[in-house]
């Protein structure tokens, strides 16, 4: 992807957030910015019964079904970032944050949290102005890191930002692992791993391999990653659970845990009819230093 310019998923993300506001109740997951978030094209379609029906539920219905991932990753990510914040953490790193709202919702946190946002130039400035737009005020504890983790090493960027890493940390890399080779992603996890003050955690989410997903949802996760790279952001990376976690030990973790998606359902989902239900084509993934 070309860094200087916006991310199209980041835009469809938020989008995602914003129609899972509308439509679910109770939704998991309440982000109000996120509709100022999406771009105009997404919020002209979820302004729109007809277009919504159109672009949503019928052109879009192959990989519909993988869109209460969005709400939940960005639900498992905030319930660990709360439990951290309650253990006494400090700083929190959002890893290819796009726009993620976090700090906008949680002006509580302003005096206790420094948050950490780092992304390419392209999709930090795009934020910058969605927020010029709609007067949403710049949160007082953010410090924007502008970085590509294919040219700079997360610590180095965040060490010139005023890191501090004497103190545990939270680190959330959502939606971003699948576009990035394996050399990045390696060098990210070893980059926390080996520089990261005991206590802190790293929660992500990534891709299965394809020969892993179930052939009932092969259809769906081919035509997913098509759709992306149409988007100038081609999947990269994937990974089978079992490889995915020697990774992470092999980085220099302590532990990690990739939970069942059955048990995330449950936790999240258990009142959701099944077609709302998480489908078996990403999971998470939560690695202590
Ligand atoms: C699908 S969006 C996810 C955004 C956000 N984490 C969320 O879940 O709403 C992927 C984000 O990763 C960022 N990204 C992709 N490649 C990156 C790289 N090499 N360095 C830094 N950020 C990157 C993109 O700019 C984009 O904001």
């Amino acid at each position: 992807m070309d860094a200087s310019k916006p991310s199209k998923t980041a835009d469809l993300v938020a989008a995602v957030r914003a129609r899972h506001l509308k439509i679910y109740n109770p939704p998991i997951f309440v982000d109000p910015f996120a509709i100022q978030f999406c771009g105009k094209g997404w919020r002209r379609i979820l302004g729109s019964k007809f277009l919504s029906w159109f672009v949503i539920d019928f052109m879009l219905r192959d990989i519909l079904p993988l869109a209460p991932w969005i709400a939940t990753r960005a639900r498992y990510c905030e319930d660990i970032v709360d439990s951290m914040i309650e253990q006494g953490v400090e700083q929190y790193v959002i890893i290819g944050a796009g726009y993620d709202s976090f700090a906008m919702r949680r002006t509580d946190l302003e005096n206790q949290l420094t948050v950490f946002e780092l992304d390419q130039p392209g999709t930090q400035n795009e934020k910058f102005r969605r927020m010029a737009e709609y007067s949403i005020p710049t949160p007082k504890n953010v410090r924007y890191v502008d970085s590509d983790l294919n040219e700079v090493p997360l610590f180095t960027a965040l060490k010139e930002n005023g890191f501090d890493t004497s103190k545990p940390t939270a680190f959330s890399w959502f939606g971003v692992t699948y576009y990035l080779p394996l050399e990045t992603i390696a060098q990210t996890l070893q980059s926390v791993a080996d520089n990261s003050a005991k206590g802190s955690a790293l929660f992500f989410d990534f891709r299965v391999v394809l020969d892993q997903v179930p052939s009932e949802w092969v259809v769906a996760h081919q035509k997913s990653a098509k759709f992306v790279a149409r988007r100038g952001e081609p999947i990269l990376t994937e990974f089978a659970p079992d490889e995915l976690s020697d990774l992470v030990l092999d980085c220099g973790f302590s532990s990690t845990d990739i939970p069942d998606t059955d048990t995330i359902n449950l936790q999240y989902f258990s009142k959701m009819p099944a077609s709302q239900k998480l489908t078996p084509t990403f999971r998470l993934c939560h690695a202590i230093c």
